[in-house]
């Protein structure tokens, strides 16, 4: 596994908090950027969590909802153009756009063992709650007869103790975030459950 370690721990500038993109916007660099219909899809997936998360679990405004929203949904945006440098290509890039600095630090912390930025605020600790586990529930969704339809937690559960099932999926990181959180693991879960289906 390539270590992508970004060697710094400040993103953005102060002075471009608030500087916010469309998501049309974003929608649209994802495009440009991610051709794999399936990276992108992973994408819009966790973005639709944490966009949820931030509404109904920490109160949100629409603002600071579509920063939680952004971050997931750009979080791997150079994953396929740029395999060699993730991370590094796409914070350039916001830097360069002068985009909020949460939005930018969210996405350099989704990864804390690949990156080097440590999760600092719970935006940046949720990305990489789910990341991992969101991929996970879609293979799974995929798996099953009937999708997301009847999905429950035990299932969920049952596939993550299957090493062999959706072995790309880190468990050693599903693990480190879950412990980083008040959470848990089930609720987690269940969350990803009741808002991934819905995303196409
Ligand atoms: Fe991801």
């Amino acid at each position: 596994m390539a270590i992508y370690q970004l060697g710094r721990s400040v993103f953005g500038h102060p002075e471009n908090a608030g500087n916010l993109m469309t998501i049309e916007e974003a929608h649209a660099l994802l495009e440009d950027w991610v051709p794999n219909e399936r990276l992108r899809l992973h994408m819009k997936q966790v973005a639709a969590v944490m966009k949820a998360w931030a509404i109904e679990k920490e109160n949100a405004d629409p603002k600071t909802a579509l920063k939680w929203e952004l971050a997931g949904l750009l979080h791997d945006a150079d994953w396929e153009k740029f395999p060699d440098d993730h991370c590094r290509v796409i914070i350039e890039e916001l830097e360069r756009r002068q985009i909020d600095p949460d939005v930018i630090h969210c996405i350099a912390s989704h990864g804390p063992k690949y990156f080097g930025v440590e999760p600092e605020n719970s935006m940046d600790k949720m990305i990489y709650v789910f990341d991992e586990i969101s991929s996970l529930i879609h293979a799974y969704s995929l798996m099953r007869p009937g999708g997301y339809d009847g999905m429950d937690v035990k299932g969920v559960k049952k596939r993550l103790k299957e090493k062999s099932f959706a072995s790309n999926v880190s468990r050693d990181d599903i693990n480190d975030a879950i412990s980083r959180i008040d959470t848990p693991l089930e609720d987690i879960i269940q969350f990803i459950i009741d808002h991934q289906p819905s995303v196409q």
